[in-house]
């Protein structure tokens, strides 16, 4: 059974994570009206698995005895004014998950709640792949600066990287 407290820090976080679903969502419509076919199949896919993010906590908080909350959500923004600020923002967005998720591990310990504890640890080492991925990308932006051509060659770059970890994730379900 879960302590109250869990239970509200989780469904916080249920929140947080069903935000991001829609804040990549909309990042990924803003890509495809400005053509970067690439950009927009990556931000889709992100979408995606901030959904699976927040499912994987919402099966947790049902299955432990609580009850998940199904909250509205935060508007996310529509425009940006370029990809780099695009992907800044998905960078600092990361960033402000992984602190939620630290605060999250940092109530479990603090109530000795060891299995929410153990199940949250799944959380942290995402968040270490994401913000890492996340800065790689702004880290190429800047080097790509206002270059046309080196944007069209990002946006392979970005179907490419989506295409390869959807097929990695298919071979794992195999
Ligand atoms: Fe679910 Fe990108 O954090």
């Amino acid at each position: 059974m879960l302590l109250k407290k869990i239970e509200t820090a989780l469904n916080k976080q249920i929140r947080i994570e069903a935000e991001s679903s829609q804040v990549y969502l909309s990042m990924a419509c803003w890509a495809e009206i400005q053509g970067l076919e690439g950009v927009a199949q990556f931000m889709y896919r992100q979408s995606d698995e901030e959904r699976l993010h927040m499912l994987k906590l919402i099966k947790y908080v049902n299955e432990r005895g609580g009850h998940a909350a199904i909250t509205d959500l935060k508007a996310p923004k529509t425009a940006f004014g370029n990809f780099k600020e695009m992907f800044t923002e998905l960078y600092q967005h990361e960033l402000f998950v992984s602190d939620s998720i630290n605060q999250l591990v940092h109530v479990t310990f603090d109530e000795k709640d060891y299995a929410t504890h153990n199940f949250l640890q799944w959380y942290v080492a995402e968040q270490i792949e994401e913000e890492a991925l996340a800065r790689q990308i702004v880290d190429k932006l800047k080097l790509i600066g206002d270059d046309k051509g080196g944007l069209y060659f990002f946006d392979r770059d970005m179907q490419a990287l989506t295409t390869a970890a959807t097929k990695a994730d298919t071979d794992k379900e195999a």
